[in-house]
């Protein structure tokens, strides 16, 4: 296959790059610090820009109306930006933790993470969450603990928690001088660099950063105690965690961790360094058949979301695809394996803060924004032709489930078009009894009800109602043995349902049962996840 023929500018454009994503829990500094990136990334000019300040203007990137209402970011926007010479694409996740299965397809985009820790809060939920999604696709990580300028857990308490929680070793790459109104700076245990913390020293000195523990001038900035503190604790940390290990990072078993302060711009410029220097360029990914490599010349990508609304003028719905191989230039043809239909690309565009910016050329691990008219799904595969489908874009299995019908049963028609939409854009999973054929609706977060009412009712004229209905999990269900299924599906009939592939489903009223049955029933596999329409 000439496929890997050498182009010497592919392999550039290849290695230039870098891909990840945001991991963090509500508040704690995710904005802040992507503000910040983007600042030293030069894509903005002044911080303040991204985020409103509290019943202020709402930003840009509140496309649809409910993230107006709410004052909450649901949608995701790619940035790009050069730092040192590399592309940075920085996917932002829903900053809600309703909207959680979208930040866990975003994760199949990007080839790293940023984890963000409030230094006074530890490891949170919603980052527990995600992060264990991330462990899943075996992603690096690279750990941030923020606000440090605030009283915090004792920071070798939290490299313990990280390791514990995740599983993940940590190796602390830099380390608080201080805390709170008392922090003075930051030491790299690689570079041996100690930044000084202006805000502390008032500005008092244009020396911003000494080499060494033991530099005749550290006596000018630090006391005695201090000092002692900082190389006692840097001897302890060499002996007791790891160092950094590029390899180990790379394959996910170790985490980078660094500290300091998004609000306060300190410590973020070495994170973006270790994301340069370490983070991988971006990688391969599975198909059905084989592995796709992004020096391969044939063009190929997947789409892992669709967001509706953008433009509410033009009631768009954009297609994100990240780009595994090959260069995307206007005017590509490309093949949508799942339709064999081919599609020609004549305006592609990244977004950033709810702007379009129209892209002549992308690269592998590029993400790209397409005009979806209702014939991509989230899941599908592109190529220049080649019958392959990428693998790893999971439906997980929904938390909430409500009943839903219509206050005019003669426009279910209506009903099913609009949740049909909005559940090949992934904002819901759509299930039917077999018993009673009802209509059972299922979601992440409670809040997602809100989205659908919305839509529906100002995209399709139709107001929905809930009902609750007693089902706290669904497990896809399978097995190989014919008969086995067979039997199982008569004896529990009136707890299967129909995903809105036709795949079959059961309905679990609680944990209890859902640990009952799949203990009586080896013979069927429940899965809990399931990949999105293979050819
Ligand atoms: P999120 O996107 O993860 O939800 O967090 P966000 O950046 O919105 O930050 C949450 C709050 O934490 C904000 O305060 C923000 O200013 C503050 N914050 C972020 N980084 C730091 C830090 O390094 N140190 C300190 N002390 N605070 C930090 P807020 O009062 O909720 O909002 P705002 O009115 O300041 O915008």
């Amino acid at each position: 296959m000439n496929n890997f023929k050498k182009n010497k500018n592919l392999l550039e454009e290849i290695h230039k790059r870098r891909t990840f994503a945001i991991i963090s829990h509500p508040d704690s500094g995710k904005t802040t610090i992507t503000e910040k990136i983007l600042f030293i990334g030069k894509v903005i000019h002044n911080t303040g820009s991204i985020k409103p300040k509290k019943n202020k203007k709402y930003t840009k990137s509140d496309w649809m109306h409910i993230e107006k209402k709410r004052g909450i970011s649901i949608t995701t926007s790619v940035m790009r930006f050069i730092y040192k010479n590399k592309l940075i694409n920085l996917l932002d996740t829903p900053g809600h933790s309703d909207f959680s299965e979208d930040t866990y397809r975003i994760l199949t985009a990007v080839d790293c993470c940023l984890m963000i820790i409030d230094a006074s809060k530890g490891v949170e939920e919603q980052t527990r969450k995600l992060l264990s999604v991330a462990r899943m696709y075996k992603k690096p990580i690279i750990t941030f603990i923020n606000k440090i300028d605030r009283d915090f857990k004792n920071p070798i308490k939290l490299l313990e928690e990280i390791e514990s929680e995740f599983n993940i070793i940590s190796s602390p790459i830099t380390w608080p001088i201080g805390t709170g109104s008392f922090l003075q700076g930051i030491y790299n245990l690689k570079s041996e660099e100690i930044n000084f913390y202006s805000s502390f020293f008032n500005n008092r000195s244009d020396l911003k950063k000494i080499t060494g523990l033991f530099h005749p001038h550290l006596k000018n900035f630090f006391d005695y105690n201090t000092i002692l503190n900082i190389r006692r604790e840097v001897h302890f940390l060499k002996k007791n965690f790891f160092i950094f290990n590029k390899k180990e990072f790379l394959q996910g078993n170790l985490t980078p961790v660094f500290f300091g302060t998004a609000l306060k711009n300190f410590g973020i410029d070495q994170v973006l360094q270790a994301l340069v220097e370490w983070a991988p360029n971006p990688l391969y990914r599975r198909t059905n058949i084989r592995k796709i490599y992004p020096q391969e010349s044939k063009f190929s990508g997947f789409i892992f979301k669709i967001q509706a609304n953008m433009d509410l003028k033009h009631r768009d719905r954009i297609a994100f695809m990240r780009i595994v191989s090959g260069k995307y230039f206007k005017g590509i043809k490309i093949k949508q394996t799942r339709t064999l239909k081919n599609l020609i690309i004549r305006d592609a565009f990244y977004f950033l803060a709810g702007e379009r910016y129209f892209i002549q050329e992308a690269y592998p691990g590029d993400i790209i924004g397409i005009h979806n008219h209702g014939n991509i799904q989230i899941g599908d595969t592109f190529t220049e032709g080649e019958k392959i489908k990428f693998l790893g874009i999971p439906y997980f299995s929904p938390e909430i489930f409500r009943k839903i019908r219509l206050k005019n049963p003669l426009q279910q028609k209506k009903l099913l078009k609009g949740l049909f939409q909005l559940s090949e854009e992934g904002s819901v999973q759509i299930f039917r009894s077999i018993q009673n054929n009802s209509l059972i609706i299922g979601v992440i977060g409670i809040l997602q009800f809100e989205i659908i009412s919305d839509r529906l009712r100002m995209e399709y004229n139709i107001e929905p109602i809930y009902e609750n209905i007693n089902i706290c999990c669904i497990r896809w269900i399978s097995s190989k043995y014919v008969d086995k299924l067979n039997f199982f599906k008569q004896q529990n009939e009136s707890y299967l349902g129909l995903d809105k592939d036709n795949l079959l489903i059961y309905f679990f009223p609680s944990m209890i049962n859902l640990k009952i049955i799949t203990a009586r029933n080896k013979d069927i596999i429940f899965s809990k996840t399931r990949e999105y329409q293979i050819m």
